[in-house]
């Protein structure tokens, strides 16, 4: 860990995608195995230069609590704080490392709390702020949803409990005051993913308006399994690849097999950097066959009943 207020660094992790066992693969890939080969590479070589992981979302496939289960187990969590946390992890050289979590749309409030922050009371949203060396997070709640169409043709709103908390912060904080805003559905359009139009949320102009004279460093979020960086309103938007699988360029929803990201976040007197760091897993190309449904619409389509044909468990050939 850095000691010393005005420089600290983090990392994003975001989109594990965890299911029901350590064996289970989503498209032909085991998220469990590909979370820990990244986790494993930030053990290696960023543990020390860290002050904490934040995740941004989906961190299971299904919110249910045996995935949740299987989630804890990946990382290794040691459930000692209360929710908002920061918990700790237990993951071989993370040991201790504070970890935040803000829920994505495939997460779920009661399994969430129950297994990730045990004896917690139940909250209805799971927004959260804190601040950390002179920094102040805003971490955002958004729509929760597993099963639905897309592309779908309206945009939602932010959560009520989402808007009201950017009021307030922006209310009592300080305009110099540097802030970070972390959520799970993407802050802006990507030229690249059309799809991803529609899951913006639709009053993000109240949200530009409530930062018109704040000092926002920049925006994070996860949701579209893919790296993109945009600058809106002075600000940069970024994305982050998920540790499970990613989302090609394109207007459908293509996955494929491109190796995780992670991004390492550094506040140095006020001012944002960051870098982008991609983690060979080792798992390789998957073979996705056609019998498989491969995007969104047709997992809605075949429903919830038939996910066994999209989600599906088999030991993998890989040895951890
Ligand atoms: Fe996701
Ligand atoms: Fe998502």
């Amino acid at each position: 860990m850095i000691d010393g207020c005005d420089h600290f660094s983090f990392i994003q992790i975001t989109d594990c995608h965890l299911m029901d066992t350590p064996d289970s693969l989503l498209r032909g890939l085991c998220t469990h195995f590909t979370l820990q080969r990244v986790l494993q590479h930030i053990a290696r070589h960023e543990a020390d230069k860290v002050d904490f992981i934040l995740g941004t979302g989906d961190y299971v496939c299904f919110p249910t609590d045996r995935q949740y289960a299987c989630f804890v187990d990946a990382i290794q969590l040691r459930c000692n704080a209360a929710f908002p946390g920061p918990q700790g992890l237990g993951f071989p050289g993370l040991e201790d490392m504070p970890i935040y979590f803000l829920p994505g749309n495939h997460d779920g409030n009661k399994p969430f709390i129950n297994q990730l922050f045990p004896g917690s009371p139940v909250p209805d949203s799971l927004d959260f702020a804190f601040t950390h060396k002179s920094v102040r997070f805003i971490c955002l709640d958004t729509l929760r949803y597993v099963l639905r169409d897309l592309p779908h043709p309206d945009m939602d709103p932010l959560r009520e409990s989402s808007m009201r908390l950017l009021e307030s912060e922006c209310a009592s904080l300080p305009d110099e005051m540097p802030v970070i805003v972390a959520m799970h559905l993407p802050a802006a359009p990507v030229d690249e993913l059309p799809w991803a139009d529609c899951e913006v949320p639709e009053d993000m102009e109240r949200f530009w308006q409530l930062f018109a004279c704040k000092n926002l460093l920049a925006i994070l979020h996860g949701h579209i399994h893919t790296t993109k960086e945009r600058v809106v309103n002075g600000v940069p938007v970024l994305s982050l690849r998920a540790t499970a699988n990613q989302w090609a360029d394109g207007d459908d929803l293509i996955p494929t097999t491109q190796p995780p990201h992670y991004r390492v976040v550094t506040v140095a007197d006020g001012q944002f950097s960051h870098r982008n760091v991609e983690v060979d897993t080792e798992w390789g190309n998957v073979d996705l066959t056609e019998a498989i449904p491969m995007n969104e619409q047709a997992f809605a389509q075949v429903g919830e009943a038939d996910t066994k044909d999209l989600f599906y468990n088999e030991p993998p050939n890989r040895e951890f």
